[in-house]
C-alpha cells in the first residue's frame, strides 16, 4: 500500500513474533514448518519496514527461555539463522540494511558466532542505514544484568545512572521502539525489551506470525498514529 512518507518514518518498532507453532499445528504440520514460513516472512517485513521509512525495527526470534524446547525444534531454528546469516553477509551493503544481533551471543554456536562478527563488521561500514536488530538468545532481565556486571567491572565502587544503563544495554545507540507488536493472541512481553519498553505502545493482534502481512503492519502504524503519548505528562 502506498503511504505518505511520514506514515512511518523515523519509527522504531519491536516485533514479537508468536504463533509459528500454532500455525503449524492448525495444518497437521510439524512446528518447524511454522518456523520455515515465519523465518521467511520475517524477511519480507524487514523489507516493509525499510520501504517504509521504519528508523529501526528489533525482531524477537529466540528468547532465553526458548532453550526449554526441544532439541529438534532448537536445531531448525538455529539452521535457518545460519541461512539467514549467510543472505544477510551477501546482501546487507547491497540493500543498505545494518544487521544488528542482540542477546547473549555467546551460548550460540562457534559458526553462528563467527558468521555475527562478519555481519558486525558490514554494519560498521553502514552507519546511519535503515537498521534491522534480531533479538537471539534474547532476554530483557539477562541484557539488564550482563550491561549492569559489565558497568560494574568498568567502573568499580560507582553507582549506575539511567543514562549510563543505557550505554552498557545491547541496544546502545538504537532508538527505543516507540511501538511494539505482539502476534499470536498473548498479551504478555516475554522478556522482550524489558528496559527499553518503558514507554512504547503496545499493540496485539491475533494474526499468528506466519499469516502476518504489509497490510498488518499498516494496521498497526494505524492504530499507534492515534496513540496519545504522554510519557508521564499532561497533554497541552
Ligand atoms: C514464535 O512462535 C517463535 C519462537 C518463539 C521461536 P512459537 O514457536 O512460540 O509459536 P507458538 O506460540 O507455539 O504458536
Ligand atoms: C516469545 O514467544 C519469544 C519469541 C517470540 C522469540 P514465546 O512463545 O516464547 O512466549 P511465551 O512462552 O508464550 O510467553
Ligand atoms: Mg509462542
Amino acid at each position: 500500500m502506498a503511504h505518505p512518507r511520514e506514515f512511518a518514518e523515523g519509527l522504531s518498532i519491536g516485533i514479537i513474533m508468536d504463533g509459528n507453532g500454532r500455525w503449524a499445528k492448525n495444518r497437521g504440520l510439524p512446528r518447524t514448518a511454522g518456523h520455515k514460513k515465519g523465518a521467511e516472512v520475517f524477511s519480507d517485513i524487514a523489507d516493509y519496514c525499510d520501504e517504509l521509512g521504519v528508523s529501526s525495527v528489533y525482531f524477537y526470534a529466540f528468547s532465553t527461555e526458548n532453550w526449554k524446547r526441544s532439541e529438534d525444534e532448537i536445531s531448525t531454528i538455529m539452521r535457518l539463522f545460519e541461512a539467514y546469516l549467510h543472505e544477510a553477509i551477501d546482501t546487507m551493503e547491497r540493500d543498505q540494511i545494518r544487521l544488528k544481533i542482540l542477546g547473549d551471543t555467546t551460548a550460540l554456536s562457534p559458526a553462528i558466532q563467527g558468521l555475527i562478527d562478519k555481519t558486525d563488521a558490514i554494519a560498521a561500514r553502514l552507519p546511519g542505514c535503515f537498521q534491522a536488530n534480531v533479538c537471539l538468545n534474547y532476554g530483557g532481565r539477562d541484557e539488564i544484568v550482563r550491561a549492569v556486571n559489565r558497568f560494574a567491572a568498568e567502573h568499580p565502587g560507582e553507582t549506575i545512572t539511567e543514562a549510563a544503563m543505557a550505554e552498557y544495554l545491547d541496544t546502545a545507540g538504537i532508538p527505543d521502539p516507540d511501538l511494539i507488536i505482539r502476534t499470536g493472541g498473548e498479551y504478555r512481553i516475554s522478556n522482550f525489551l524489558m528496559w527499553e519498553s518503558a514507554y512504547s505502545e503496545l499493540y496485539f493482534t491475533d494474526v499468528l506470525w506466519p499469516d502476518f502481512s504489509e497490510k498488518d503492519i499498516d494496521e498497526a502504524v494505524a492504530e499507534y498514529r492515534h496513540r496519545d503519548r504522554r510519557f508521564g505528562g499532561v497533554k497541552a
